[in-house]
């Protein structure tokens, strides 16, 4: 059965409407894609209920049961990976070979977390009696809740409902008002994989109703949020009256440092995926070029060549690098930031500032950008690429270590000894060296400062779902 676009959204294994509505629209050309349920408190509390009931159950299969239940939504999910890359396409914008590595990049959490489920081990202690058995156990949480941000609509639900169901968690997804129909579609599948009722729900609206009344439920155990630092500390604070446990992946301000023994066409390679995955709107995106002074304009005259054979386009043609940005107030945001720059001193050397309502943006190139420019030190999530220079590698640690945000920084050098210090000294959750190509479903994805906390995938992303539980048991 192919997954369609949905109208309705799905609880307690049911698909449930709505009088109230809100529209989805192709961030291309405005057009509405859909209508969707405009849920509040009444549908998340239904959700959570839902959720609770089946909690007592799905904690109670076998990891292997649960693991093929996981395998099954896997298997579902690759079989239709045009139909959810077409649902990803018109909903986000990103060009359709990108959705469709998006969802593989999905499925394979689901294909690792189906393993990872049966190896969830606990440990038996030395006791002080030889008549005790001394037990650890790690136990499933309960009802978690997922609020998931528009620019990985698909993987960003996956990587954090394989690891919940995985552990023998329930879930509640409420997915970015933006792009709720991806999210639907892996429930559709769920509903096909016959997950029981209630296990994985999805609801949909806006955005301050919902997560409050998820925040109040003393039933919800866990948040996993991705998005802003700024959503992340109100989730935080919301969080603190029912000691929720949270997973906050939040923003970014990478750093992306060539050293002069770089390999140049290596990191202007690496430098094109960082930069331009999904038009620039990723956390882990490369937000600051910082170059050694003696290969600054070598790296720069080839990544503008590199960046003029890229085609910004619809997000449906075959040949598209770069599709649209995901509404008018990211491109304002952009604008902004590069006319301050541009006001301060920083050149273009690539591109130009879009007009207002010109979503295809193509990338732009700065050079000359300095610390005091707004853009330095914001998140861009956009395609413009900003160039700054150093002198040698403690400023080059200094300046890349500037940053309220931790989440992912990048490297390019061949000496090994310079690997090890600068790897030792970056302040960030992940480093990506000689490489930007560092997501993947084994790894412990998450930052540290003001990118958040706690780890999605692998055996660390297990962690976030489950508590430790010690026994001491006497048989005499
Ligand atoms: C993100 O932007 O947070 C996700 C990027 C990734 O998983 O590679």
């Amino acid at each position: 059965m192919t997954v369609e676009i949905k109208d309705k959204v799905y609880i307690d294994g049911k698909w449930c409407s709505s009088e109230k509505t809100f529209g989805v629209f192709n961030p291309l050309d405005g057009s509405q894609i859909g209508l969707l349920p405009n849920c509040g408190p009444l549908e998340t509390e239904a959700a959570i209920y839902s959720s609770e009931r089946a909690f007592l159950k799905w904690k109670n299969l076998t990891a292997f049961q649960r693991a093929r239940f996981l395998r099954g939504i896997y298997e579902l999910v690759v079989s239709q990976i045009d139909a959810l890359a077409e649902i990803l396409t018109r909903e986000q914008g990103k060009p359709l070979s990108q959705a469709r590595g998006e969802i593989l990049y999905g499925a394979s959490y689901l294909q690792w977390y189906a393993e990872e489920a049966k190896r969830i081990y606990g440990e038996v202690l030395p006791a002080r009696k030889p008549e005790q058995r001394i037990m650890v156990t790690r136990e499933p949480l309960g009802v978690t809740a997922a609020i998931t941000p528009w620019n990985f609509p698909h993987a960003m639900i996956i990587r954090k409902m394989a690891a919940a169901l995985a552990a023998g968690c329930t879930m509640v997804v409420k997915p970015a008002s933006e792009t709720p129909f991806s999210a639907l579609a892996i429930a559709a599948l769920c509903e096909q994989a016959k997950l029981p009722a209630g296990v994985f729900n999805v609801i949909t609206g806006d955005p301050e109703p919902i997560a409050q009344a998820l925040m109040k439920s003393k039933a919800v155990r866990k948040i996993s949020f991705t998005g802003s630092s700024e959503v992340g500390r109100l989730l935080m604070r919301q969080s603190a009256e029912t000691l929720k446990k949270l997973t906050l992946e939040l923003g970014g301000n990478a750093p992306f440092i060539v050293f002069e023994d770089a390999d140049i066409e290596k990191a202007v390679d690496e430098a094109i995926f960082g930069k331009f995955r999904n038009s620039g709107q990723t956390c882990i995106c490369i937000n600051r070029f910082l170059l050694h002074e003696k290969i600054s304009q070598p790296f720069a005259a080839l990544f503008s060549e590199r960046c003029k054979k890229l085609k910004t386009a619809d997000g449906m043609a075959p040949d598209s690098d770069l599709g649209p940005l995901i509404s008018a107030k990211a491109l304002q945001k952009i604008r902004n930031l590069v006319k301050d720059a541009s006001s301060k001193g920083a050149e273009i050397i690539l591109g130009s500032v879009p007009d207002e309502d010109e979503l295809l943006m193509s990338p732009l190139i700065l050079q000359g950008v300095r610390p005091e420019m707004q853009i330095y030190s914001n998140e861009i999530f956009g395609p413009v690429a900003c160039l700054s220079t150093f002198r040698d590698e403690e400023q080059a640690l200094k300046m890349a270590n500037d940053t309220e945000y931790g989440l992912a920084a990048y490297f390019f050098t061949k000496d090994l000894s310079r690997v090890h210090r600068v790897r030792d000294a970056l302040e960030f959750g992940m480093i990506g060296i000689n490489s930007t190509l560092i997501s993947a479903a084994e790894i412990p994805f998450g930052g540290i400062k003001q990118s958040g906390f706690g780890r999605e995938g692998g055996r660390y992303g297990i962690d976030d779902y489950v508590y430790t539980k010690y026994s001491c048991l006497e048989v005499s």
